[in-house]
C-alpha cells in the first residue's frame, strides 16, 4: 500500500483549520507550494537569487521604503532591525510592557544590542501614548542617564491597533529628539487592512520595520525587514553575523509572496486580500462571548479576542478542555483567527458557541457585557497565554 504523505494539507483542510491558539497555526496552501516547485533556486548570500530579491523589493515597495531584507523571523527581524539602528552602549530601547521584543524575544536586546530596555505600561491599558513615552523616555545628557536612542513600537499590539495619529504623534517626537523609531509590525497587515491607514503611512513613521509572513498571511516561514538602503545595507551583514545569511532562500521568499499576494493582497491598503474577514469573525466570536455574559480583555480590533476569564469565572483549562471535545484547539485567554479558520467558519462558529455557553454557564454576572478593557494596573500582566 503507498505510504500516506505526512502533509495532510491542503490549506484549511489542514491542521490550522480548526487552532484558534495562533495565526501561526495555518498550513501552506496549495499555491505556495507551487511557488516552491516553481522558484529561483540561487545564492542569497551572495544576492542571486531573483525569488529572494524580488519579494524583498516588493515588500519594500508597498510599504514606500528604500530596501527589504529577507530573515527567518519576526524575532530575527525585531533583533537585526534593533541592532542596526543602536550604535554603542550606554543607550536604551523604549517599548510597551507588554512588546515581544522585551517579554518574548529570549533576552536578544541585551544580548545582542547591549541596550537597556526602558518598559513603559500604557496608560490607556492598551497601548502607549505620546504622553507614556514622553514620561518615561531619557533624553538627558547627564553621565548617569541611559539614553533612550530607539522607541520600539508594536502594531498590532495584543491585536488592538495603535492609530495612524498617535503613531505620527510619537514619531515626530521622537525625530525632534534625535530618537529613532522600530516597528514590530509582525501584524502591520491586520492593521492596515482593517483600515487604520496604509503600509506607507505607518512605514514613514518608523527607520525600521519588520512584517512577518507567517502569522495571518499564512506563509510557512519568514519575515521582511524594511528600512533604509544603508539601514538595509548594514542589517546584511548584522543578519549574516547570527546565522542569517540564507543560500536557496527562494523556497522561502516563493510561498511568502503567494502569501502577500493572496492573503493580505496587491496594494499597500491590502486591496483584493482576504485577511480582513478574519477581523468580521473575531467580532462575530467576542460576540458570541460577551452576548454569553463573558467580559473582554482587549477590543477585538482585528483578528484576536482576549477573553477575561478571571472576570467571567472561567477557567482556562476548562475552556480548553472544552474546545478539545468540539475538535478546536484553544489556549489560554485568546483566540486567534486566521484566514483557514474563517473558510470553516459555519463549523468553528456553532462549536464556538457551545463552548461558551457550556464554559459560561452559571458563571458570568448577568449585566450588560463591555468590550472596554480595564486599564493595567502597574506590574500586572495581562497575557496568560506564552508566546505567538
Ligand atoms: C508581535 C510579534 N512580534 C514578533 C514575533 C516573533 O515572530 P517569530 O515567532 O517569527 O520569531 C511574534 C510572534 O508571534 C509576534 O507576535
Amino acid at each position: 500500500m503507498a505510504a500516506q504523505p505526512a502533509n495532510r494539507w491542503v490549506g484549511s483542510a489542514g491542521a490550522g483549520g480548526f487552532d484558534l491558539r495562533s495565526d501561526v497555526m495555518t498550513t501552506p496552501t496549495a499555491n505556495m507550494l507551487a511557488a516552491i516547485q516553481n522558484c529561483s533556486l540561487l545564492d542569497d548570500v551572495f544576492r542571486e537569487d531573483t525569488t529572494t530579491i524580488e519579494l524583498e523589493k516588493h515588500c519594500a515597495k508597498l510599504a514606500g521604503k528604500e530596501a527589504g531584507l529577507l530573515v527567518l523571523s519576526g524575532t530575527m527581524g525585531n533583533q537585526v532591525g534593533l541592532r542596526t539602528l543602536l550604535k554603542q552602549p550606554p543607550h536604551a530601547v523604549l517599548c510597551d510592557r507588554e512588546s515581544h521584543i522585551f517579554k518574548y524575544e529570549a533576552g536578544g536586546v541585551s544580548s545582542l544590542t547591549g541596550a537597556m530596555i526602558q518598559t513603559v505600561f500604557p496608560k490607556n491599558g492598551i497601548y502607549l501614548t505620546l504622553e507614556d513615552v514622553q514620561a518615561n523616555a531619557i533624553t538627558g545628557t547627564d553621565v548617569h542617564d541611559c539614553t533612550t536612542r530607539v522607541i520600539s513600537l508594536e502594531n498590532t499590539i495584543n491585536g488592538v491597533i495603535m492609530p495612524l495619529a498617535e503613531v505620527r504623534r510619537i514619531s515626530e517626537w521622537a525625530r525632534s529628539h534625535g530618537i529613532k523609531m522600530h516597528c514590530d509590525g509582525a501584524r502591520l497587515w491586520e492593521a492596515v487592512s482593517a483600515g487604520a491607514g496604509s503600509l506607507p503611512d505607518f512605514a514613514a513613521c518608523f527607520d525600521t520595520l519588520t512584517l512577518c509572513f507567517s502569522k495571518g498571511l499564512g506563509a510557512p516561514i519568514g519575515s521582511v525587514l524594511l528600512g533604509s538602503h544603508e539601514d538595509i545595507k548594514h542589517a546584511t551583514w548584522i543578519r549574516k553575523s547570527i546565522g542569517g545569511g540564507l543560500r536557496q532562500a527562494g523556497v522561502i521568499a516563493a510561498p511568502a509572496r503567494v502569501a502577500v499576494d493572496e492573503t493580505f493582497g496587491t496594494g499597500p491598503n491590502g486591496e483584493g486580500g482576504i485577511l480582513r474577514h478574519t477581523h468580521t469573525l473575531a467580532t462575530a466570536v467576542s460576540k458570541l462571548w460577551t452576548d454569553r455574559g463573558g467580559k473582554m480583555l482587549y477590543p477585538a480590533d482585528t483578528n484576536m479576542c482576549w477573553l477575561d476569564l478571571a472576570a467571567s469565572g472561567v477557567n482556562a483549562t476548562e475552556m480548553q478542555e472544552l474546545g478539545a471535545a468540539e475538535g478546536l484547539r484553544l489556549f489560554g485567554n485568546r483566540l486567534v483567527l486566521h484566514y483557514q479558520i474563517y473558510e470553516n467558519r459555519a463549523e468553528v462558529l456553532p462549536r464556538l458557541e457551545r463552548i461558551f455557553t457550556k464554559a459560561l454557564a452559571g458563571k458570568a454576572p448577568a449585566a450588560a457585557s463591555t468590550t472596554e478593557p480595564a486599564p493595567a494596573a502597574e506590574g500586572e500582566t495581562k497575557s496568560m497565554y506564552p508566546t505567538q
